[in-house]
């Protein structure tokens, strides 16, 4: 496995590729590496032949109180763990080569950006979409893998990749989880032991709102909110951001449930450690 450090060698390396009529697929991460990041790389490499992995900490969809400096990392663990899943390239650019002086576009989606974490985090998104459009420009990829625990996410980015045109197709993938429930994220490397039943609250709830759509009479959007968010803040760490049931495609809320609908979670323990989980209902 190679690792790339500048934009100039990896888009070199991917126009090689291109020119040898090999197919090329993307995951974007931030490193810290887990199961899930891992699970991504494996579905990559059975839809391409040769898989970069981007690890970039990317400064622009944070927000000043956040936790851009304190974001963990290990490259030379990244490195390996990466390298054992087959990968061809590790994409681990410098910000200043990946954001030189004078840089100052942005990439906006409208719409779908508005509510959920877009409402709480102003800019991440466009953060999101504008690094991960120089990615798809630096390494060309035909296929690029994003994980449902950000489902959001994964929605901004196909309506990014079909308004601007990107010949890609965005593969999501489930959402892996410890044998406890709790959604893997590097951010779970913040919990502490006293924060782990906090933490799992996000899946036992998810596992019971599921209960209840099973009911005889189903119920309504805000009957599951209220028995979700109610099982979440008997936490006192746990302090809500949202607890929504939205359209899986549009996001906006659903009027009654049905197979299109999403739970949405977000969740700060302690102030510290912002968690997120998502499930079908039905
Ligand atoms: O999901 C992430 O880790 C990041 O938002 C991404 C897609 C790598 C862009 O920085």
């Amino acid at each position: 496995m190679q690792v790339v450090t500048t934009p100039k060698e990896m888009q070199a390396l991917a126009l090689t590729w291109r020119r040898d009529g090999l197919k090329i697929g993307l995951v974007p991460t931030m490193g810290w590496f887990h199961a899930g990041h891992l699970a991504l790389m494996r579905k990559a490499r059975t839809v391409t032949d040769r898989v970069v992995v981007s690890l970039f900490v990317n400064p622009i969809q944070f927000g000043p109180t956040e936790d851009l400096d304190n974001y963990p990392h290990d490259l030379e663990r990244d490195r390996r763990l990466a390298e054992a899943e087959g990968v061809a390239v590790l994409y681990a650019p410098d910000v200043a080569l990946m954001y030189p002086e004078g840089c100052t576009t942005r990439i906006h989606v409208d719409g779908l950006t508005a509510g959920l974490c877009g409402a709480s985090r102003p800019g991440h998104f466009d953060g999101v979409t504008t690094v991960v459009a120089k990615l798809f420009n630096l390494t060309l990829p035909h296929s690029a893998v994003f994980g449902e625990k950000d489902f959001q996410q994964l929605a901004v980015i196909r309506q990014m990749v079909r308004d601007l045109n990107f010949p890609i197709e965005i593969i999501g993938h489930p959402i892996v989880r410890e044998q406890s429930g709790l959604a893997m994220s590097s951010r779970n490397t913040y919990l502490k032991e006293d924060e782990m039943d906090a933490a799992h609250s996000l899946s036992k709830a998810i596992t019971h709102a599921k209960k209840m759509v099973k009911q005889a009479e189903r119920p309504s959007p805000e009957q599951i909110k209220e028995a979700v968010s109610g099982l979440i803040v008997s936490h006192p760490q746990c302090i809500i951001d949202y607890v929504e049931i939205v359209d899986r495609t549009s996001l906006q809320p659903c009027e009654r449930i049905s197979s299109e609908s999403m739970l949405v979670l977000a969740v700060n323990i302690n102030q510290r450690i912002r968690l997120l989980d998502n499930s079908a209902l039905l």
